[in-house]
Order: C-alpha cells, then sequence, then structure tokens
C-alpha cells in the first residue's frame, strides 16, 4: 500500500482538488434531461472566430512535429501588439498553466502571498503546493481591498494576486487605483495582475496595466488569457507579460513544449480577427443589460460585471438555489466554495439561454416568495 501522506510533497497535502463547474454530459446522465445549458465557467457563448478554426484546421499536417518550445511567433504578434518585446512574454497551458509556472520560478517554502478572500482559487492552490504562505485579506463588500493588501505587507512577502476584474465578483478596480496601489508596493514585490476578462471593460476606461509595465514598473506580472474573449478556453493557451529576467526563469523551469502547436497557431489566428473580438463585446454588453433589468425587477441585488458573468446575491442558500436551477437543466456555480454563501454566478449565454435562466430565477424568486 502506498503511505501517501508519506510520499507526498507536504505542501500538496494542503491543496483542495478544484471543483470544475459539471459537464452538460454528467448533468444529462445524473437527471436524465436531453437538453442540459452550462452557464458555469465563463466560456464564451459567442465560440470561436472563423479565423481560428480555419487554423485549426490548416494545423492538421504539422501534428506529428513537436511545437516552438517557447512559441516565437506568437510571442512577436503578441509583443508588436502590446508594445513590448517578446523576451517580455511567456506562453502556457492556459493562464492556469502560467500561474503554475510562475509560482513555481518564483515562490519558495515559507514565502507570503497575498491573495484577497473572494478571487481566483488557483493562487492559493499554487502557493501552497510550493509550501509558501497564503495571506488573506478582507473584502470591502464585493470589491477588492487594496488597502487591506497594502496593510498586509510583511518583509517576507513574495507575491500579491490582484484579479482584475475579479472572477468571482465580476468587480473591477479603476487604473488610477491599481496605479496607486503598484506605486506603494515596495520593489521586491511582485505584482500579478490577472486581466483574464480584461477584454470585456470598455476601452474608454483604459483599464489594462501593460501600459504600467512597458513605463517602467517591473514587479509587475500582467496574466492574460486566450480562453474568454477569444472563446479558445479548449485550446489552452494563456501568457504572462513581465521583466525579461523573470521570463527567462520560468522559462528554465516550465515544462518544454508546453504549448502545442494547435493552441500557438488557433490563437494567433484569433488575434487577427478584431470584428469577432468588437461583436462579442457587444452581444455581452447588451445581455448584461437584459439581466440587470430583469434582476432589478425581480428586487435582487447584483455586481455590475466587467466581464462575461453575474454575481447575483439570490438571498437564499446558494447550494439550493444551483439545485433548483440544476433540475431545469441550467448549470450555474454557486459560490458558497467563495465565501459568498447566498450568490450564485452565472455566465452570460446566447440570447435564448440568457432568457432561459432569468426565466427560471423568476420562476424560483417567486416560488420562495410564497413559502
Ligand atoms: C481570473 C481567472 N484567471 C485565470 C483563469 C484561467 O484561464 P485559462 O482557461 O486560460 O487557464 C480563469 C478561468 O476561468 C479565471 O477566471
Amino acid at each position: 500500500m502506498v503511505d501517501i501522506e508519506r510520499l507526498a510533497n507536504s505542501g500538496a497535502l494542503k491543496t483542495k482538488v478544484y471543483i470544475p463547474g459539471k459537464s452538460k454530459q454528467e448533468v444529462k446522465c445524473e437527471l436524465g434531461l436531453s437538453k442540459v445549458t452550462k452557464m458555469a465557467s465563463n466560456e464564451s457563448a459567442i465560440g470561436v472566430s472563423v479565423r481560428a478554426e480555419e487554423a485549426y484546421h490548416e494545423i492538421s499536417g504539422l501534428l506529428h512535429i513537436y511545437p516552438d518550445p517557447v512559441s516565437r511567433d506568437l510571442r512577436e504578434k503578441l509583443a508588436r501588439l502590446l508594445s513590448c518585446s517578446p523576451g517580455n512574454i511567456t506562453m502556457g497551458n492556459g493562464a492556469d498553466g502560467v500561474i503554475y509556472n510562475l509560482g513555481m520560478a518564483v515562490i519558495g517554502e515559507g514565502d507570503e502571498a497575498i491573495i484577497p478572500e473572494t478571487t481566483f482559487p488557483l493562487y492559493e492552490t499554487i502557493v501552497k503546493i510550493m509550501r509558501g504562505k497564503p495571506v488573506k485579506t478582507g473584502m470591502d463588500g464585493f470589491r477588492i481591498d487594496l488597502d487591506a493588501m497594502r496593510r498586509a505587507i510583511t518583509g517576507k512577502t513574495k507575491i500579491i494576486y490582484l484579479c482584475n476584474p475579479n472572477n468571482p465578483t465580476g468587480d473591477a478596480v479603476e487604473k488610477k487605483e491599481i496605479h496607486d496601489f503598484i506605486a506603494s508596493v515596495p520593489e521586491e514585490v511582485l505584482v500579478v495582475i490577472d486581466e483574464a476578462y480584461i477584454d470585456f471593460i470598455a476601452p474608454e476606461e483604459d483599464p489594462c496595466s501593460v501600459t504600467l509595465f512597458t513605463s517602467g514598473r517591473d514587479n509587475l506580472f500582467i496574466l492574460r488569457t486566450f480562453s474568454k474573449i477569444f472563446g479558445l478556453a479548449g485550446a489552452r493557451i494563456g501568457y504572462g507579460i513581465c521583466h525579461e529576467d523573470l521570463v527567462s526563469l520560468i522559462h528554465r523551469i516550465k515544462p518544454p513544449f508546453n504549448v502545442s502547436i494547435i493552441a500557438e497557431h488557433v490563437a494567433a489566428a484569433a488575434l487577427d480577427d478584431h470584428q469577432f473580438m468588437a461583436r462579442t463585446v457587444d452581444e455581452i454588453r447588451r445581455e448584461k443589460e437584459l439581466y440587470y433589468r430583469i434582476l432589478d425587477q425581480l428586487g435582487l441585488e447584483y455586481v455590475t460585471s466587467h466581464t462575461n458573468f453575474i454575481l447575483v446575491d439570490t438571498g437564499l442558500d446558494a447550494k439550493q438555489v444551483f439545485e433548483e436551477i440544476l433540475q431545469e437543466g441550467i448549470i450555474v456555480r454557486p459560490c458558497s466554495g467563495y465565501g459568498l454563501p447566498t450568490c450564485i454566478r452565472v455566465t452570460i449565454g446566447t440570447h435564448e439561454e440568457n432568457l432561459l435562466f432569468l426565466d427560471t430565477l423568476k420562476h424560483l424568486v417567486s416560488r420562495h416568495k410564497k413559502n
């Protein structure tokens, strides 16, 4: 018998399994339903650009070849778009892969990592695996409390994780606040700004932090993904923007071929389709307006979203709400595990999916009012 306690990296023993949203197939089998709608994992309801699809078919003749270990072509293309050097970019197997690579490269035993109480769970996971110490800071309602994060900095702080816009709240910190925050963080502390959802913020709000980095803030690590706006969650590709020495360090420890030849090609093609991106942002924005209107009518609290999902406070037990909505064939995310016991997170779907969800919620609310 394997003694797993003895065998394990003690950091791994401290982690919990990541629980993804249930799959449609799972729910179809469990509940014997023929149609199930998934609105739980913030995937794109709009799908994939035709250009990415074409690139996917074009690459089929090269599947027997290893990919470029450091995705030179794609990094050059991204560097042109972001006005930085390819040496400032590291690619990964999704933003998740980048979070792991960065954690492996920088976090050591006992290093402190500041993480807001309600945010994307993977930061805490990698800190624990590396036997670092997650230091959780309180929220200001549904907002990330930057003052609390600032106050938590000690001589042992190695890294700070700031998800902007934040998952699961959908709220975003304004650029000026981020600016002031970064200016107040000691230069030896690395600030990770996870911008997985940045493209859903109105461009006039000029939200992205890349200009902060290119104007000289070396202690930034900006994280991006192709899973959301580009609809490439299944391809698994994301990237980080940071100082070239940190890129070199990450490239020493990352798995050599961590980005598939398919992912690199479809991502490069997706970057060219500006119309598709604009359409996605437009449609999501329009659908969010529909949500706000109906949620206001239902008298439910929600967070105005800068992402492709909405956090709704149902005022009821989120797990029960999740189960009741599931019975109708719709998968949403209960946020009890995020410390929000009455909130659910709903990914914006197609117009029909959104109408179906809102109608289901309407019935659920009126049922509970009667009881
Ligand atoms: C805030 C945030 N960061 C990172 C990720 C991971 O993205 P990827 O699919 O690129 O691994 C997600 C996925 O939902 C996310 O919400």
